[in-house]
């Protein structure tokens, strides 16, 4: 029987709590479908930092190193310097573990979960592909005068040939699975970011080896409109690790909310990362009120990723089942008790596998 090895670091807020769920979940669909999964918890978080001054110790960063994948709640504590736990944590995984696509599909499993009038489920099924190791995330900043009234700070977006070429090749390659409508849309700014012309050349290069696969390109700000004028537009998205990281927020509210929206960081064939998109939203931490279901949906990811595809599959068709049939009301705070929500899940898979 397969044994993946998973590091699960529950991290910050709500992240603990919605993890502990989708671990839950991850170790029914084990049962079910048979395979191990040993996981490994690491404390690590901005608690773990106040009390012991460690961040992401090296000797577990080579154990991580080493496993199939990470499962990971959410970082960020407001007591924390802005950005360090997050850069210490995530933000070190996807570079160090070179994490180069951030996969975040935009689902929309019922309409009622929907904020746009009149979008059905069949309007809102996207999936994007995030560049996620450069860009404005590259950490190439800096600051002179620092403190005085002429002070200057500058970011360098980052954009390397491989770098664009690897994200732009995995967006053909992930239209080509989906049987859908075989699209791939650039965002970018190219307009204004002259920079990006990158992404415009060599998006049309990588295309041309796609004949199967039609091409559609958008400046970010349209992008951002046409996502909630006409989803039903897209299908897949590849952009850059700024707008990537914005545009999926928006993304997440057209399918139901942050409460829902997750996703895998990636390097195909190796250790990947999985987590809710959302932060750990200290004012709801220990309430039992946040939505697990982005954190199981992050858990579905991973199993997807380490080839337990129809575990995967089984889980996000229970929560849509259960979201459509209204046993899932919502996935806002407070809709559920969270841990009613996970047991609810592993509950019904187990059902729907006895009965087949
Ligand atoms: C995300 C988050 C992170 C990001 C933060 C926590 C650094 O917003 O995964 O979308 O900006 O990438
Ligand atoms: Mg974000």
């Amino acid at each position: 029987m397969h044994e993946y090895s998973i590091a699960v670091i529950g991290g910050d807020g709500i992240g603990p709590e919605v993890a502990k769920e989708g671990i839950q979940v991850v170790r029914t669909a084990a049962d079910i479908f048979g395979f191990k999964v040993r996981l490994t918890e690491y404390p690590f978080g901005s608690e773990n930092y106040f009390s012991t001054g460690d961040i992401f110790p090296d000797r577990a960063f080579e154990e991580v190193k080493g496993m199939d994948a990470v499962y990971l709640g959410a970082i960020g504590d407001p007591r924390a310097p802005v950005g360090m736990i997050e850069y210490g944590i995530i933000a070190k995984m996807r570079f160090e573990l070179d994490l180069y696509i951030n996969l975040r599909p935009i689902k929309l499993y019922t309409e009622r979960l929907c904020p746009l009038k009149g979008k059905k489920p069949e309007d809102i099924d996207m999936i994007f592909v995030r560049e996620n190791t450069e860009g404005a995330y590259a950490g190439m900043h800096g600051f002179c005068h620092k403190g005085q009234a002429h002070e200057v700070a500058t970011q360098t977006m980052v954009y390397s040939r491989l770098g664009v070429e690897r994200a732009v090749r995995f967006a053909f390659e992930t239209a080509r699975e989906r049987s859908m409508k075989k699209q791939v849309t650039l965002i970018d700014k190219a307009n204004a970011v002259r920079a990006h012309d990158i992404w415009t050349r060599v998006f049309e290069e990588v295309a041309r080896e796609y004949p199967d696969i039609s091409t559609d390109h958008a400046y970010v700000d349209a992008a951002c409109m046409w996502m909630v004028k006409n989803p039903e537009w897209f299908d897949v998205a590849v952009t850059t690790n700024l707008f990537g990281d914005i545009v999926t927020d928006l993304g997440a509210m057209i399918q139901g909310g942050m409460g829902i929206a997750a996703s895998g960081n990636l390097h195909p064939g190796r250790v990947s990362l999985f987590e809710p998109i959302h932060g750990s939203a200290p004012k709801h931490a220990g309430k039992n009120t946040a939505s697990p279901v982005a954190a199981i949906m992050a858990g579905s990811m991973m199993l997807d990723y380490l080839g337990q595809k129809e575990a995967g599959k089984a889980i996000e068709n229970t929560i849509a089942s259960l979201l459509q049939s209204g046993r899932i009301k919502g996935v806002g705070t407070g809709d559920h008790p969270t841990n009613e929500v996970g047991e609810m899940i592993a509950t019904e898979l187990k059902s729907v596998a006895a009965r087949v």
